[in-house]
């Protein structure tokens, strides 16, 4: 089925907003500079959201979530690929992310978990490392000339 990747709209954003805030992941920080969110679709409409946050050549992956109706159907491996893609364009060698609940999910897409303490200073001085999320999330890292999602 085609799908399209597109830059959340200002309009788009609540919808990413309710989506994050029923799965627990953070909405705070969404309007702040720096940060790229996608909406991939399909014809039966969202599929999901992802985003980046890009440093230089790492980025924090973050906001990856799919509605639930739409679970299960390798959704969340297209939203992880599309938002790879567009971080390949964007000139990102790592994605690196914090998960409380899909750290299989990512591992199954060629993340590796890492410690925290590795990611680079931009990254750890993210608003998510720094204190978004609970001090219980897994980090994991890509490399995107290695990933195989
Ligand atoms: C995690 C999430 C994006 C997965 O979406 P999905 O559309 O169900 O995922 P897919 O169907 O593409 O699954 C791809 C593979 O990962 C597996 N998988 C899916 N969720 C998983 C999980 N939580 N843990 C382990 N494996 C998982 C699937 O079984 C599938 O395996 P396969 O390749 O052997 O078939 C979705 O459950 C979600 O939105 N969760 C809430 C938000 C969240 O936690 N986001 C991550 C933090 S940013």
């Amino acid at each position: 089925m085609t799908r399209s990747v597109t830059p959340l709209t200002n309009a788009e954003r609540p919808a990413l907003a309710r989506l994050l805030a029923a799965n627990s992941l953070p909405t705070d920080d969404l309007d702040e500079p720096g940060r790229r969110f996608w909406r991939v679709a399909d014809a039966r409409g969202t599929l999901g959201y992802g985003g980046l946050e890009v440093h230089g050549a790492d980025a924090l992956l973050r906001s990856v979530v799919v509605p639930d109706e739409r679970r299960g159907a390798g959704n969340g491996r297209a939203v992880v690929a599309a938002v790879r893609a567009q971080a390949v364009t964007l000139g990102v060698e790592r994605l690196w992310l914090l998960t409380t609940d899909a750290a299989g999910f990512f591992e199954r897409l060629g993340f590796q978990r890492v410690e925290r303490m590795s990611a680079p200073p931009a990254i750890q001085s993210s608003a998510q490392f720094a204190g978004l999320c609970p001090g219980t999330a897994v980090c994991l890292r890509a490399d995107l000339a290695r990933a195989t999602a």
